[in-house]
């Protein structure tokens, strides 16, 4: 590839607390609702006993590792590492008059570290979890309480990093609620669509306080949202099924809407009636929507398809979207559809309807690898689906979407959020230890650890056109 990425546009990788940290009860913190998820975000939610182990207990134990992680990541050129704050680390209960000053201090030691390294983070405030109390007491987000708990909980954070930290996103895959509302929104599973939409309504409030806040503190700081990118295709081209489309991707589309237009857009009062929803939506609320966001990031791993026809839709496997499978496309292991192409489409997609900057925060293949005789790890399969996504990222730049960087999910394998799965690695950096708990920890440099830098070093012009 002759074309080079800008020289603004940041390259790294991105990971969650709960899903690198282990310590889940260090130094001050408190449960949080993924704590109470052993099986991952969609498996049985079980109460913890004095005793029991779950393997997010430990995950990779970045907590203590990650001197050594960064260099490491260092190594590969990252100019970025998108990481979150876990929320119980600073107010153990959500509810709490004080943060605890242990986790503060944990995240200074990051901050600090990602800066000798010319690291910049990027961070989200809640991903994948909230503290476990704020569940239990207040049935998470159905409450307004706790959108006072999480404005407060940002501005402390705001606060203490601001030097540190330019880059921030609000919510992970924010739209995730509609599929899991426990991880979510610490909503009971089998909560109503009442219920769902108002909290959800909170959280759209909650974030835009964030915005407003970081936008208060941090002047030269930047914040954006996150959704999951679930793009979806017409199965065919019957106007029933491009009809259809229209309305599926509306679902995860409106979260964006809100978020950049500052209100919500005008098809969701037919949805909400349709529902037989009543979103309760004070003066405040619409006046506090009105901050926007700064850019626009979302996750993409995949795409899928939409059928009017039930038949079609019965057919559907492979993920919690429940999108219909596209005959055209190969699938991983776990039935997540491979289509580089659809990023390009995305990045152009979003960009025409929001002509906000982008920034692709989440892309990566899940994969089972093997260490060979030799101690090495030859990943092509991750570097071919990694380099084809990538170029064309690079496609979309040419089309002119302004896209600030590219974070691929899991740099460094860590612990499967679908699934608990320490098997399933997305990472540059391969960690010894397995779903049966065994192994060392160590960390080894894959095949694509030595890829990935090249790319970086080229500024994305090692990159090569998909294989036909
Ligand atoms: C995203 C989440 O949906 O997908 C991450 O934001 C998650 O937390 C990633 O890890 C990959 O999914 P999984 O289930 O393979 O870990």
């Amino acid at each position: 590839m002759s074309f080079k990425f800008p020289d603004s546009f940041l390259w790294g990788g991105a990971t969650a607390a709960n899903q690198i940290e282990g310590s889940h009860l260090r130094d001050g913190k408190g449960l949080s609702t993924s704590d109470v998820c052993p099986y991952g975000a969609f498996g049985e939610i079980v109460p913890r006993q004095a005793g029991d182990f779950n393997i997010k207990d430990l995950a990779i134990d970045f907590y203590h590792r990650y001197p050594e992680d960064i260099a490491l990541f260092a190594e590969m050129g990252f100019t970025c590492l998108r990481l979150s704050i876990a929320w119980s680390r600073i107010f153990p209960n959500g509810d709490d008059a004080e943060p605890n000053e242990a986790g503060l201090t944990y995240y200074d030691k990051i901050f600090a570290e990602l800066d000798k390294h010319g690291i910049q983070p990027l961070v989200t405030l809640s991903h994948y979890e909230m503290p476990l109390n704020l569940a239990e007491k207040y049935h998470g987000w159905a409450s307004r309480d706790v959108i006072g708990f999480f404005e407060k909980y940002a501005r402390v954070v705001f606060e203490r990093y601001g030097h540190a930290v330019k880059l921030w996103l609000t919510f992970n895959e924010i739209n995730v609620t509609l599929h899991e509302p426990f991880t979510g929104s610490g909503l009971p599973r089998d909560c109503d669509e009442q219920t769902r939409y108002q909290a959800i309504h909170h959280q759209l409030v909650a974030s835009a306080k964030a915005v407003k806040a970081c936008h208060e503190m941090i002047p030269d700081a930047k914040i954006g949202n996150m959704i999951l990118g679930a793009i979806q295709y017409p199965f065919t081209c019957n106007p029933d099924d491009v009809m259809h489309t229209l309305t599926q991707n509306r679902e995860w589309l409106m979260f964006g809407d809100v978020q950049a237009r500052g209100y919500y857009p005008s098809y969701m009062t037919r949805k909400f009636k349709e529902l037989g929803v009543e979103i309760n939506i004070t003066e405040d609320d619409r006046e506090a929507l009105k901050e926007t966001i700064d850019f626009v990031s979302f996750s993409y791993y995949m795409s899928g398809c939409a059928s009017a026809d039930p038949n079609e839709q019965a057919k559907t496997e492979g993920n919690m979207l429940n999108m219909v499978a596209n005959p055209y496309l190969k699938a991983s292991e776990w039935g997540w559809q491979i289509d580089p192409v659809g990023l390009r489409y995305l990045l152009n997609f979003l960009y025409d309807r929001y002509q906000l900057p982008l920034f692709v925060v989440e892309n990566g293949f899940g994969a089972k690898d093997v260490v060979n005789e030799s101690g090495e790890i030859v990943d092509d399969y991750r570097i071919d689906y990694l380099n084809d996504h990538l170029f064309q990222l690079g496609e979309a730049i040419q089309d002119g979407v302004e896209v600030m960087g590219y974070t691929s999910w899991g740099p460094i394998d860590l612990v499967s959020a679908s699934t608990a799965q320490l098997a399933k690695r997305y990472g540059y950096i391969y960690v010894d230890r397995n779903d049966d708990n065994q192994g060392t920890l160590d960390r080894i440099r894959k095949k694509s650890f030595y890829w990935y830098q090249s790319i970086i070093e080229s500024q994305g012009e090692k990159l090569t056109p998909p294989k036909a």
